[in-house]
């Protein structure tokens, strides 16, 4: 996976991606990640990229060509023409599933937008995804970036080293995920549940499974009703309705 960054900001990007597991997997090829600066590609000596909305307004647009100019540098580099994800509150709201279909590219290009926006002819050109990270607004596009690519990058293979980690976890089947607990075995009077010192495998996972859905039904209702649950599971979801409130 190859992650390209359009950016007035490419060094908050670079440094924010290449600390922890991201690092690591840059480190090891696993992903890359290029940042183009925006500001490169303005043609004016005093590299501005933004200027006054055509029919007034307050703030500024970024304008098309320093934006098209990044892209192109871009596109030419890599030899195809990529998606390309304009960050923007007003896209769809990012999932996992959407995770899922963009870990599939080879290369991925995010525009990160500033101030009031960007020139809407070049969205037209370029832009294959509008995406929103959430229902609230944010001062640019460069923090959404970095949620999609943590997101999409723990998918690609080699990532983490725990392959089977990215499978059995939250939003797997619509549920969340099961509580966890390491030693010590008491800690604040508080003991570990007794099941998962058992060693018995099927009641281990039996009970996680039942946290699971526990969980999703107290936290996540919403989440619950588009998960498959067996016609037991549903049973012990009724029998335990009054420990959820
Ligand atoms: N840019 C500003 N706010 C945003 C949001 N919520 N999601 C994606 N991009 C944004």
């Amino acid at each position: 996976m190859r992650f390209h960054v359009l950016t007035l900001f490419p060094e908050m990007v670079e440094q924010a991606m290449n600390t922890s597991i991201l690092g690591r997997a840059i480190g090891q090829g696993k992903i890359s990640l290029k940042t183009t600066d925006i500001r490169d590609y303005a043609a004016n000596k005093h590299n501005k990229v933004d200027d006054t909305p055509y029919g007034g307004g307050a703030g500024m647009v970024m304008q098309a060509p320093p934006v098209y100019g990044a892209y192109e540098a871009v596109t030419e580099e890599i030899g195809h023409t990529p998606r390309v994800i304009y960050l923007t509150p007003q896209g769809k709201v990012f999932h996992q599933k959407m995770a899922e279909e963009f870990a599939k590219e080879e290369d991925l290009v995010f525009l990160c937008g500033h101030y009031e926006g960007i020139d809407e002819r070049v969205l037209d050109e370029i832009v294959t995804d509008y995406v929103s990270i959430g229902d609230y607004v944010l001062t640019g596009g460069e923090m959404p970036a970095m949620v999609m690519m943590d997101a999409i990058a723990r998918l690609v293979p080699g990532v983490l080293h725990n392959e089977t980690s990215a499978e059995f976890e939250s939003f797997q089947d619509n549920l969340l995920e099961y509580p966890q607990y390491s030693r010590p075995e008491i800690w604040h009077g508080k003991r570990v549940p007794e099941v998962l010192l058992s060693g018995h495998h099927a009641n281990i996972d039996k009970w996680r499974r039942e946290q699971s859905i526990l969980r999703t039904a107290r936290w996540r209702p919403d989440l619950l009703e588009k998960a498959r649950l067996t016609s037991k599971e549903k049973e012990f979801l009724k029998k335990h309705q009054t420990e959820i409130q």
